[in-house]
C-alpha cells in the first residue's frame, strides 16, 4: 500500500502555489512577501543578539506617536525599508517609525504595485527584559489614478490584499494570510527557511482569557468596566505581555478576547489602526473571529483619514467578542 510522502512546505513554496490563485498579483505579491520573509530573519537575529551587540535600549528621542524610540525600532525599520525598497513592485511604504510614507515609485506601470504598512517592532519596551516582540504587516493595492500617491494608503482594512505578522518569541513565527484562509510557518534556524506548521488555522470559539492593561481600568468607560466585572465573577483569567502581536497571537492559539478601549490619556483608542489593528483584525476574522472598533462597529470598514490613526479594538474569538459587545451595551 501507498504511502502519502511527508510534505515539506517552505513560506517561499507556499507563496509561489498561492499566487497561482491570484493572477493578477503576478510575480508581483510574491517578491514583496519574500522581502517580508528576509527582513523576518534578519530581524529575528538581531533580536536574538541584541544584548551581545549592545543594542538595547532607546535611542535617546521620540518617534511621531511621541513614544521613545528604541534603537532595534530604527534597526528593524532600516532592515524593512532596505528590503522592501529594491522591489519594483512595492510603490509606498509606511511604517510606525516614519511620520511620513515613503513614496518609492509613484508614476502608473504595466504591472500591479503595492504599498506595505508596518510596524517594525512592536511591544518593544520587552526588549530590555527578553520578553516577546513582532513585525505586523499590511498590504494594499496601489493606486496610481488617485491625486495624491499618499492617498492611495487611506483604504479600509477590507482591502488588505495579504497582512501578517511575525513574532519573535521562543521560536520565531510567520503568520500570513493572503486573500483567504490564515497559515502558521515557524523559523527552522538550522536550515533558515519559515516552514509551513499549520494550514487554515481556526480560533477556538470560545475560552475565558482576556487580554487587556487592566492598570488603565479607571478610566475605562463604564462598559468595559461591567465586561471586567462580569469576567471576574465568571472565572476568567488575565494574559496580557504588553506586545500585542504576541496577545493576539496566544489569542489566536488559544482563544479569548483582547481589548485595547479608549482611555482618558487615549480617547481614541491607543493602537494604531493601519499598521497594528487592521492585519490582526484580518488575520483574527480569517480564522473565525471577530474583531470590532465599538459595539457593532467592524474594524476593517474605518475608512482612515490619516495613516497614524489610532483605534479601539476589541478583538477574538466569536463568543467572547459577543460577551464584550452584550455587557458593553449593558443587556
Ligand atoms: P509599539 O511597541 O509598537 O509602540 O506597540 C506597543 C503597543 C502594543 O503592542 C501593546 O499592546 C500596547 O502598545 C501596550 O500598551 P500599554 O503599555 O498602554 O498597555
Ligand atoms: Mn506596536
Ligand atoms: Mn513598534
Amino acid at each position: 500500500m501507498s504511502q502519502d510522502p511527508i510534505r515539506i512546505v517552505t513560506l517561499q513554496a507556499h507563496i509561489l502555489a498561492e499566487q497561482a490563485r491570484y493572477p493578477e498579483a503576478g510575480g508581483t505579491l510574491s517578491w514583496i512577501l519574500s522581502a517580508l520573509s528576509i527582513s523576518a530573519k534578519i530581524i529575528a537575529d538581531k533580536v536574538r543578539r541584541a544584548r551581545l551587540e549592545n543594542v538595547l535600549g532607546s535611542v535617546g528621542r521620540e518617534n511621531v506617536q511621541g513614544e521613545a524610540q528604541q534603537k532595534l525600532d530604527v534597526l528593524a525599520n532600516d532592515v524593512l525599508l532596505a528590503t522592501l525598497g529594491g522591489r519594483e513592485g512595492v510603490a509606498i511604504v509606511a511604517s510606525e517609525e516614519n511620520e511620513e510614507p515613503v513614496i518609492l515609485r509613484e508614476e502608473a506601470s504595466g504591472e500591479r504595485r503595492y504599498c506595505v504598512l508596518f510596524d517594525p517592532l512592536d511591544g518593544s519596551s520587552n526588549l530590555d527584559v527578553c520578553g516577546a516582540v513582532g513585525t505586523i504587516f499590511s498590504i494594499l493595492a496601489y493606486d496610481a489614478g488617485v491625486g495624491l500617491a499618499r492617498d492611495s494608503l487611506l483604504q479600509p482594512g477590507a482591502r488588505q490584499v495579504a497582512a501578517g505578522y511575525v513574532l519573535y518569541g521562543s521560536s520565531t513565527v510567520f503568520v500570513l494570510s493572503i486573500g483567504h484562509g490564515v497559515d502558521l510557518f515557524v523559523l527552522d534556524p538550522s536550515v533558515g527557511a519559515f516552514m509551513r506548521v499549520e494550514r487554515n488555522l481556526r480560533i477556538p470559539a470560545g475560552n475565558k482569557v482576556y487580554s487587556v492593561n487592566e492598570g488603565n481600568r479607571r478610566s475605562f468607560p463604564d462598559g468595559y468596566r461591567r465586561y471586567l466585572d462580569w469576567a471576574q465573577n465568571n472565572g476568567y483569567s488575565s494574559r496580557y505581555t504588553g506586545a500585542m502581536v504576541a496577545d493576539v497571537h496566544r489569542i489566536l492559539l488559544k482563544g479569548g478576547v483582547f481589548l485595547y478601549p479608549p482611555t482618558q490619556k487615549a480617547p481614541e483608542g491607543k493602537l494604531r489602526l493601519m499598521y497594528e489593528a487592521n492585519p490582526l483584525a484580518m488575520i483574527i476574522e480569517r480564522a473565525g473571529g471577530k474583531a470590532l472598533c465599538a459595539p457593532g462597529e467592524r474594524l476593517l470598514d474605518i475608512h482612515p483619514k490619516a495613516i497614524h490613526q489610532r483605534t479601539p479594538v476589541i478583538l477574538g474569538s466569536a463568543g467572547e467578542v459577543d460577551d464584550v459587545v452584550r455587557l458593553i451595551d449593558g443587556v
